[in-house]
C-alpha cells in the first residue's frame, strides 16, 4: 500500500472548493505518456495552475500502471526542478470500471479514482459508488461519480446515444454515495466527433460545422439541486480546426471532426463545473505536429525531433486551456 500524500501528490478537494469559489475549473488532461506529461506539467507550472493528470483503462494498458505511478511521482519532482515549491498534482483514474480496478490504483498511490458506473441501473450504480467511495475515504482518496450517459466511440468508453443527467436524482446520489464529485451529461462526448454534421448548422463565411448548444438548462437544474457540489465535465475536446486542417493536409483524415465551442466551456467553469476532462485535443495537437515534419523532413526517422515538436504543440494547447478556457491560472494555494 502506498499513500498518495508520501509521493507528493494531492486529491481533488480543496482545489475543487477553491475552483467553485473562485468561478473557474481545473484542467483533466489524460496522460499516456513521457511527452504528455512533460508538457502538462510545464504548461502548470509556467501558468501556475493545479493540474489533474489522468490516466485511462487504456493509458494503463499502454504504458503500464507500475511505470505511470512512477512517472507522476516524477511529475512532482519534475514541477518542483522547474520552480514550483509546491505544486498541486492530482493523479486520477479516468472511467474506473471495477471496485477492484478503483482500489488497485487507490493501493498503488493515486489519489482520486472515478468510478464509471453510468451504465449501470441506478440503484447498482449507487451501489458500486459507494463500495468505491468507502474504500477510497479510508485513504482520503477522492471519488468522481457519474450519472447520465455520454455519447462517444472510444476504446473505453462506447455509447450509442447520450442521456442527459436527472437533475431529480444528483441529491439522492450524492447524499447515498458520498463521493466528492459528479461528472454529468449535457451533451458533451468523447472523441472527435462529437455532432453529426446533420446536428449541426454551418457558418455561412467559413463553411465549417457549428455545433449544437450544450444543454445548460441541466447543468443550471443539477446547481439548483446540489449548490456548491463539484461537477465534472467529460468530452470537453473544442477540436481545434486549426489542428484538424494541419492532420487534413499532411495526409489525414478528419472529415467532419467537431468539438465543444470553448466560450461554452468558460461559461461552464464560471459556475459548478470545476473539472474539465480534455484529451481529444492533445491527441489532434500531436498528431499535428508529428505529420508536418514527417511530411516536410521525409528523412527524419529520430523519434526525439517529431516527438519535441508534439510536446510543444501539446504544452501550447494546454497553457490555451488553462487561461484562455478555464481560468485556472495563478489559482495554485501557495
Ligand atoms: O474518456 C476517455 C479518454 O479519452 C481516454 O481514452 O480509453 O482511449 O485512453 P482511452
Ligand atoms: P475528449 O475526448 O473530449 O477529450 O474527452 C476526454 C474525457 O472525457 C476523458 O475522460
Ligand atoms: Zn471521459
Amino acid at each position: 500500500m502506498i499513500n498518495y500524500k508520501d509521493l507528493g501528490l494531492v486529491n481533488t478537494r480543496e482545489m475543487f472548493a477553491r475552483a467553485i469559489d473562485g468561478g473557474h475549473a481545473i484542467p483533466a488532461f489524460n496522460s499516456n505518456n513521457m511527452e504528455q506529461l512533460q508538457a502538462i506539467v510545464k504548461a502548470a507550472v509556467e501558468q501556475k495552475s493545479p493540474v489533474i493528470l489522468q490516466v485511462s483503462k487504456g493509458a494503463r494498458n499502454y504504458a503500464n500502471q507500475t511505470l505511470l505511478r512512477y512517472m507522476a511521482e516524477g511529475a512532482v519532482e519534475y514541477a518542483k526542478e522547474l520552480g514550483c515549491a509546491h505544486p498541486e498534482i492530482v493523479l486520477h483514474l479516468d472511467h474506473g470500471d471495477s471496485f477492484e480496478t478503483c482500489k488497485s490504483c487507490i493501493d498503488m498511490g493515486f489519489s482520486s479514482v472515478m468510478i464509471d458506473g453510468s451504465a449501470l441501473p441506478y440503484e447498482e450504480n449507487v451501489a458500486l459508488t459507494k463500495k468505491v467511495v468507502d474504500y477510497a475515504h479510508q485513504y482520503d482518496v477522492t471519488v468522481e461519480g457519474e450519472l447520465g450517459v455520454l455519447a462517444g466511440v472510444e476504446d473505453e468508453v462506447s455509447h450509442a446515444e447520450s442521456h442527459y443527467t436527472k437533475p431529480e436524482e444528483v441529491v439522492d446520489f450524492a447524499t447515498r454515495t458520498g463521493c466528492d464529485s459528479l461528472a454529468i451529461s449535457i451533451g458533451t462526448s468523447h472523441g472527435a466527433y462529437k455532432f453529426t454534421p446533420e446536428q449541426c448548422t454551418r457558418d455561412p463565411q467559413t463553411g465549417r460545422l457549428v455545433p449544437p448548444p450544450l444543454a445548460f438548462h441541466v447543468l443550471d437544474a443539477v446547481m439548483t439541486e446540489l449548490p456548491g457540489f463539484p461537477i465534472v465535465l467529460h468530452g470537453s475536446s473544442s477540436v481545434p480546426q486549426e489542428d484538424v486542417d494541419i492532420i487534413n493536409h499532411y495526409g489525414g483524415q478528419l472529415p467532419n471532426a467537431v468539438g465543444i465551442p470553448e466560450e461554452q466551456l468558460r461559461k461552464a467553469a464560471k459556475g459548478a463545473v470545476c473539472k474539465v476532462n480534455i484529451d481529444s485535443d492533445s491527441r489532434l495537437a500531436m498528431t499535428a505536429a508529428v505529420r508536418q515534419v514527417l511530411a516536410e523532413k521525409p528523412g527524419e526517422f529520430d523519434p526525439r525531433k517529431y516527438l519535441g515538436p508534439a510536446r510543444e504543440r501539446a504544452q501550447k494547447l494546454y497553457e490555451h486551456k488553462i487561461v484562455n478556457v478555464l481560468g485556472s491560472n495563478g489559482k495554485l494555494a501557495q
